[in-house]
């Protein structure tokens, strides 16, 4: 008897179309594996939304993605990330990745001197949760966090390289970077899965305020990698990419588009 090689199927949620940078990962590294994704649209942003909040939010979005078996859970927003994994991790049986330990291990991997920016929503600041993972990792690294919460509109409307989006970002840091302690940052951490499309303007702005190179992390990268570790060996067959969204679903194809090449799959609406 012919024994099929196992399916692995890995459920991928954001509050909106930012995920998709840590679904683009997660696919080029694992391209054999099913991947579901969900965009909780209709309720972004979750930035400026309570701690409790998002945890009742994140366990919606995430009962819906997990309908059908999962091998992992990945939750590809660092707000989510911030404060619903013990709630996650307490409702599943499977694995539950939040965004924030890679992020920080690839920040503190980074860093020579220390001294590490952390960019991301209100409420994954005001959590504290980049700062604390930094902590466990280094006591000695120095963390200097901004809320950046505009970025995320700017993105989900597809201006990565817009004056708007320089003027916005020359508001953020200028002030920030003008403080001394601040200015020592050699690393900085795109704590949003919406910030890494903003990667070559950031460069630009930083380096003009600097006037040195800053090394920019994201959480995309290193969790694919902790899923490959995870799920083992190469399959040969093509995963499937499902795709969901809460609300808005042209929108979320033509945005959605400039983050991953949406047009392949089929993008459903569900209401949670
Ligand atoms: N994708 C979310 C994150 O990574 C930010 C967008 C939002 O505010 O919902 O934090």
């Amino acid at each position: 008897m012919v024994t099929l090689p196992q399916r692995r199927r890995i459920a991928v949620f954001d509050s909106g179309v930012g995920g998709l940078t840590v679904l683009g990962a997660v696919h080029a590294a694992l391209p054999w594996v099913d991947l579901r994704f969900l965009g909780d649209t209709a309720r972004l942003p979750y930035g400026t939304k309570s701690a409790a909040t998002v945890e009742r939010y994140a366990l919606q979005a995430s009962k819906k993605l997990v309908e059908v078996p999962v091998d992992a859970l990945v939750v590809a927003c660092n707000t989510a990330s911030s404060c619903a994994i013990p709630a996650l991790r307490d409702a599943y049986p499977f694995p539950v990745l939040g965004v924030i330990d890679p992020g920080a291990e690839a920040a503190v991997r980074a860093s020579r001197t220390g001294h590490i920016g952390v960019l991301g929503t209100e409420r994954t600041i005001a959590s504290g949760a980049y700062p604390a993972a930094i902590a466990m990792l280094d006591g000695n690294a120095r963390v200097h966090s901004l809320a950046t919460p505009l970025l995320v509109s700017l993105a989900e409307e597809g201006w990565f390289d817009h004056p708007a989006t320089e003027a916005t970002l020359l508001a953020y840091l200028a002030p920030w970077l003008a403080d001394a302690g601040a200015r020592k940052i050699d690393t900085l951490v795109l704590g949003c899965t919406h910030y890494p499309v903003f990667k070559p303007m950031l460069k630009r702005v930083l380096g003009r305020l600097l006037d040195r190179d800053v090394a920019l992390v994201d959480s995309a990268e290193p969790i694919a990698q902790a899923l490959t570790r995870m799920l083992g060996p190469a399959q040969q067959a093509e995963g499937r990419i499902d795709l969901l969204a809460t609300d808005a679903v042209e929108r979320f194809v033509r945005v959605g588009g400039l983050f991953f090449p949406v047009g392949k799959a089929a993008v459903e609406l569900v209401d949670l």
